[in-house]
């Protein structure tokens, strides 16, 4: 995948194909303007606001409390993003607005878009992470509010592949106990779970989580499938005899060695045919076509994390060195950049 300028009328069209776009200016200022307007939009309560109904930017900004000239700026940018229209004067959510912004939002991203700031925060330290290759670690950094922005912000982005995991997840035959490791909100487990009557998922993630993780699994209404259970991977105790293990976009947090005894312990807590499930971005191989979604995330969780995301290959050969069998990677053209790497004890 790329992301970049697109013409949109036949000028533009000839100007990019002639190689008169001031590319460098566009990619410095406009996708990250663009960004930083949708977050904002989100912030200022701009899209609450819209999904009440169509307004002008003079009403919005009356509302809200905000400059009315500004707000006509931010709404505008964001209409040529798509997620506005503007129609006899009016502002409206449109299809694609709707989709993730409005109140019935089909696939909900105002969360995600509102942890945007802090992940903006972490990005702009790149110079920092790529002198000294040490990422930052946010887990041991974000402050009360943070954890939360990020806990909403992980459940919209679950329910995007939740479905792949649910659907490709070996599962033995009257399975009943399954350990969603850092599992956050619990919606990966639940799935599962509501997919295997029978099955119950247990969530164990860091303290800071907790609070919201289970005010969203009840939100969600699976609190009668899913149990929470403070504790850190890398040292608490897994649990013992269980049928199934996720891990669901965690691993790129640690090292290659660090993932080997993880899954070496994740092992010891299944019982024998218990499956394991790992969930994550897979980064492109070094001579694969220039990716910029993959490349992109993969720069991203370097910066963030202190480890990588890696490729389906290095997960299956540490699956196997650490005693599981019967590994394989998931991939599908409807997760591009991801897979779900499998192993059965
Ligand atoms: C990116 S979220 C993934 C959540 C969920 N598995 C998913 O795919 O939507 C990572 C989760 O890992 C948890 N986590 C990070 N480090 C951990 C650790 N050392 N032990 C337990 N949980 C951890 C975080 O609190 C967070 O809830």
């Amino acid at each position: 995948m790329r992301y970049g300028a697109v013409a949109t009328n036949p000028p533009e069209w000839f100007a990019l194909q002639m190689g008169m776009v001031p590319l460098p200016i566009l990619d410095t200022l406009l996708g990250p303007i663009q960004g930083r307007a949708l977050i904002a939009a989100e912030r200022l309560g701009l899209f609450e606001a819209l999904s009440a109904g169509p307004a002008t930017a003079e009403a919005l900004a009356k509302t809200r409390g905000l400059d009315r000239e500004c707000t006509t700026l931010v709404l505008r940018l964001i209409r040529a993003m798509g997620y506005v229209d503007l129609a006899d004067g009016r502002f409206a959510l449109s299809k694609l607005g709707e989709a993730h912004f409005g109140r019935a939002a089909r696939e909900s991203y105002r969360a995600f878009v509102e942890y945007g700031l802090p992940q903006w925060e972490m990005v702009s330290r790149i110079e920092e992470v790529v002198k000294t290759g040490a990422g930052i670690d946010f887990h041991e950094h974000h402050d009360a509010g943070e954890w939360d922005a990020y806990q909403r912000a992980m459940v919209e982005n679950a329910r995007g592949f939740g479905w792949f995991v649910a659907k490709h997840m070996p599962v033995p035959a009257g399975a009943t106990s399954c350990i969603d490791i850092a599992g956050a909100h619990g919606l990966i487990g639940a799935m599962l779970c509501r997919k295997h009557p029978g099955l119950r998922s247990t969530v164990l993630d860091r303290a800071e989580a907790l609070p919201r993780a289970r005010q969203i699994a009840e939100s969600l209404g699976h609190a009668d499938v899913v149990t929470f259970r403070e504790g850190d991977l890398r040292r608490d105790e897994l649990g013992s005899g269980l049928d199934v293990a996720l891990l669901c976009n965690i691993l790129h947090h640690f090292t290659p060695a660090e993932n080997v005894e993880i899954l070496r312990r994740t092992k010891k807590a299944l019982k024998p045919g218990g499956s394991v499930g790992i969930f994550d971005i897979e980064t492109p191989a070094d001579d694969a076509a220039p990716d910029a979604a993959g490349d992109a995330f993969a720069l991203y969780f370097r910066i963030t994390s202190t480890s990588s995301c890696f490729r389906g290959d290095d997960y299956v050969g540490w699956l196997r060195e650490a005693g599981f069998s019967q590994t394989r990677v998931v991939r599908s053209v409807k997760m591009p950049s991801r897979m779900l790497v499998i192993g059965t004890t």
